[in-house]
């Protein structure tokens, strides 16, 4: 297999990582990569928005597979003109990727298929008055969604009317979501344990990995900034055998039904994350694609072809068998930059990277490499993921922060509770 894999952070060094120890690899190419992919596999320095440039590259180089991390280029259709252009594509089209680029389209679809959720209403900028009109009729806290992408920014737990509508205000009125708050989601606040499920799909059957528990908080307990991801672990005991059957009958199945019949097969990783209530699993967000940090814990817990289950959906035949959950657990901290989610200085050193436990990987996201040296160069910078053979998380835990403890940079910073809601 010769695969094109798209994509530059610590999500995709993993992937890249899982695909590179398959032997029905023959070359592996990351567009455009990181320092961390660079050492497993051919960087190429094409933009991801390049997607004609991509196309040549896939043609020229007889490419069998290409695999799509991010959103952004799949919410812009570079799937379709893959496909259109012939090639095996993993990643959903334009159309199939609006249930993550369009909260409004997956609100819809989730009520027409009673798929359980949040219940909702949708308001465009027009329709200001009749929004605030509603805040003064619900009950808080309540949950203020901007329908398009907003780099994670978009989604506002209102405490009470006011709050409610200070966020209306930063949608419609200071437009600080740009167009992605020109219409908005107004939902339901529901309480529970959060866990995020990838289901790998060619459209119509699929195959649930291992739940995950992402940290989306800059500190510990959950105090603090939303962030891209602070650190996870897998597996979470806050899904169990039942859940999983639940997910699978009552969400995914109603879901992908949903999809194809909007004329939108669904060709990928969806990434589905819940908040199990006490009335059951309900559907917080479905993404397009892998999580990140979460694909960081879940790929050390598949035996198997990692390859074979991505080609054999991309293909629309997939093969379930092709991997199975291990038995073991696996803990991921992100360390990141002092200042991140908000500013932070970048270029410092990075230390300690060699010599760690073999039970560890170290994921690079914002890291730049000069002359053998190592330099932060992003707000998260790296992502320590320990596994154990066993489900043991309290052990998982304790090599990844005992391999944390080997490494430094200037203003480093990470959360010392990841996995103890788990543990607890
Ligand atoms: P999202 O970008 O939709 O994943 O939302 C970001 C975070 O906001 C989620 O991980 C939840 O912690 C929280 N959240 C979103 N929707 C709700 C909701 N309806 N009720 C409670 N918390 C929510
Ligand atoms: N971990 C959340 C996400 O990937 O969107």
């Amino acid at each position: 297999m010769r695969i094109v894999l798209i994509g530059s952070g610590g999500r995709d060094h993993a992937l890249a990582l899982k695909l590179a120890g398959n032997s029905a690899l023959e070359k592996l190419f990351v567009i455009p990569g990181n320092s961390g992919t660079r050492q497993i596999a051919w960087n190429i320095p094409i933009s991801i928005d390049d997607h004609d440039k991509i196309l040549s590259f896939c043609m020229e180089h007889d490419i069998n597979l290409v695999i799509v991390g991010p959103e952004k280029p799949l919410t812009d259709g570079l799937a379709d003109k893959l496909r259109e252009g012939g090639l095996r594509v993993f990643g959903p089209s334009k159309n199939a990727a609006r249930i993550e680029g369009e909260k409004s389209f997956a609100k819809r679809i989730m009520k027409e298929y009673k798929i359980p959720t949040a219940g909702f209403e949708i308001f465009d900028k027009e329709n200001y008055e009749e929004a605030i009109n509603y805040l003064h009729k619900i009950s808080y806290p309540t949950v203020i969604k901007a329908d398009g992408i907003a780099a994670g920014k978009g989604v506002i737990i209102a405490e009470t009317f006011d709050d409610a509508r200070e966020a209306l205000k930063e949608c419609f009125i200071n437009c600080s979501f740009g167009s992605a708050g020109d219409k908005v989601v107004i939902e339901e606040f529901m309480s529970g344990q959060e866990a995020s499920i990838f289901a790998i799909t060619d459209g119509k059957d699929f195959l649930l990995l291992p739940a995950a528990q992402d940290h989306k908080r800059i500190f510990d307990e959950d105090r603090g900034r939303n962030t891209g991801g602070m650190g996870a672990y897998a597996p979470t005991p806050f899904v169990s055998d039942s859940d999983y059957d639940l997910i699978a009958d009552k969400v995914i199945e109603p879901l992908l039904k949903g999809l194809r019949e909007e004329g939108a097969p669904f060709i990928g990783c969806l990434y589905c994350g819940l908040m199990m209530t006490d009335e059951g699993p309900k559907v917080v967000e479905f993404n397009c694609r892998f999580g990140d940090p979460e694909t960081q814990v879940v790929m050390p817990l598949l035996d198997g072809d990692f390859i074979e289950l991505l080609n054999s959906s991309a293909s629309g035949r997939i093969n379930k068998k092709a991997v199975r959950y291990n038995g073991g657990a696996s803990v991921c901290v992100v360390a990141s930059s002092k200042g991140y989610p908000g500013k932070y200085e970048k270029g410092f050193e990075i230390c300690g990277l060699e010599n760690l436990p073999e039970s560890t990987k170290v994921y690079f996201a914002g890291i730049r490499e000069e002359n053998g040296k190592l330099f932060t160069d992003g707000g998260r910078v790296l992502n320590i993921t320990s596994f154990t053979e066993k489900n043991d998380l309290r052990e998982a835990k304790r090599i990844a922060y005992e391999a944390l403890k080997k490494i430094s940079f200037e203003g480093m910073h990470y959360r010392l509770d990841i996995s103890d809601k788990a543990l607890k």
